[in-house]
């Protein structure tokens, strides 16, 4: 394996919404309506930016992703002042994907200009749902009125976007989830993620359950439906949740799912690094963000760090390869991990003989059996 050959991505994390959803466990906060702290949060980025200059070995960056939270907050002077330490810091590759993620209720057309002509080419838009009932029942500030009208601003301004949608929510029927499908396909964007709604423990939504949860065999009704009508639509079913027009997949998110490096910056942003020797070293920052910001100033918001042992890396590469619909080619495991296919062929057995995985073994990918027990398979790797 060797480090300079493993493709690098950045992402950036804001850690910020103008109001916490219920069902949200990411790193987000309520920010109050008269605080505006991206001046200082860039500041606070570009300082823990340079800290992974070298790291990144003079790799190019081929992806940036700046998440969330709700990053269409953050001032376009000041994400302009932060793309302009990237350029002074990394190269980049000449059709560099840069996506920023917007919530439909943060939506300004002219911040939406100043995004693109900063260098922002993708959109990712938190739409979750067309039904307002729904959005009332997942506590979004938005409604789909508001929802067209920002899809429209974001249609006009980049010719690459994408919408995420949630299915299994509260009281849906498969009737409303064929409305929110027709209305993303109407929408005519590149890309689309179908999530089904996860109760995620320390949430509003775990400790006081919603009433109406789809049970399991709607559930299954409902991931079929997605698929079947969104490849019928022309979308390629690339990833469990991630849905492509020919062409527009998700570049940095192929890179996380094909085991490739990144490097990040932001309130508890993860990266992953193969150094000069070979090993895979992972970084997590402080997660609190005005304890992030302090770190960072002061030269380093790295609030852990490990090597990621020989072990760990079977199932971490795994976990990763076997959510693409495809696939990765057997070699990747060389190239991307200190592992050899010898290393886990009594895993790979064990997976065809439960029917997991195919026999004979052309590429790490899910049977059909094993693309619908996927987190089965990728427990065998453990
Ligand atoms: C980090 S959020 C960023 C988007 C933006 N902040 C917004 O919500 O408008 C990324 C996406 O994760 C999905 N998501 C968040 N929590 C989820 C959950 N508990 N179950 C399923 N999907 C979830 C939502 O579709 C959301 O748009
Ligand atoms: S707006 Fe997005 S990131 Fe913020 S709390 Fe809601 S789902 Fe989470």
């Amino acid at each position: 394996m060797k480090s300079t050959d493993i493709p690098l991505s950045l992402y950036v994390h804001w850690p910020w919404c103008v109001r916490k959803c219920p069902y949200c466990d990411f790193n987000s906060h309520a920010l109050p309506s008269n605080q505006d702290p991206s001046h200082e949060y860039v500041d606070a980025l570009i300082a823990d930016l340079k800290t992974s200059v070298e790291l990144a070995q003079n790799r190019p960056l081929i992806s940036i992703f700046i998440g969330g939270g709700t990053p269409s907050l953050i001032q376009p002077c000041e994400l302009d002042r932060f793309l302009s330490a990237v350029s002074a810091n990394f190269s980049l590759t000449p059709n560099i994907e840069i996506t920023l993620e917007a919530n439909p209720g943060t939506v300004d057309t002219e911040h939406f200009h100043a995004y693109h002509s900063i260098g922002i080419n993708r959109l990712s838009m938190g739409i979750q749902s067309f039904n307002d009932e729904l959005l009332k029942r997942l506590g979004r500030i938005h409604n789909s009125k508001e929802a067209h009208r920002a899809i429209q601003i974001a249609q006009e301004t980049f010719d690459n976007f994408n919408l995420d949608v949630m299915f299994a929510l509260p009281c849906q029927t498969l009737s409303e989830l064929e409305f929110e499908l027709q209305e993303a396909i109407r929408c005519q964007t590149t890309h689309l993620s179908f999530y089904q709604l996860t109760l995620e423990p320390n949430t509003i939504f775990a400790k006081h359950i919603p009433k109406g949860i789809p049970d399991t065999d709607t559930i299954e009704q409902m991931q079929d439906l997605v698929a079947s009508t969104l490849e019928s639509a022309g979308f390629d079913h690339y990833e469990v949740s991630g849905y492509a027009k020919p062409g527009r997949h998700c570049q940095h998110n192929l890179n996380y799912w094909q085991f490739g490096d990144y490097i990040a910056c932001g309130a508890g942003a993860h990266s992953k690094i193969t150094l000069k020797d070979g090993k895979i070293l992972r970084q997590a920052r402080y997660r609190q963000p005005v304890s992030y910001m302090q770190h960072a100033i002061r030269g380093s918001a790295i609030a852990r760090k490990r090597i990621v042992d020989k072990e760990e890396q079977a199932f971490e590469f795994m976990l990763n390869v076997l959510r693409l619909r495809k696939g990765v080619a057997l070699e990747l495991i060389s190239e991307r991990t200190d592992l050899s296919l010898s290393d886990i062929s009594e895993n790979i057995q064990k997976a065809q003989n439960f029917g997991l995985m195919d026999n004979p073994l052309k590429r790490f990918v899910a049977s059909d059996k094993g693309w619908n027990f996927l987190s089965d398979l990728q427990g065998i790797f453990l």
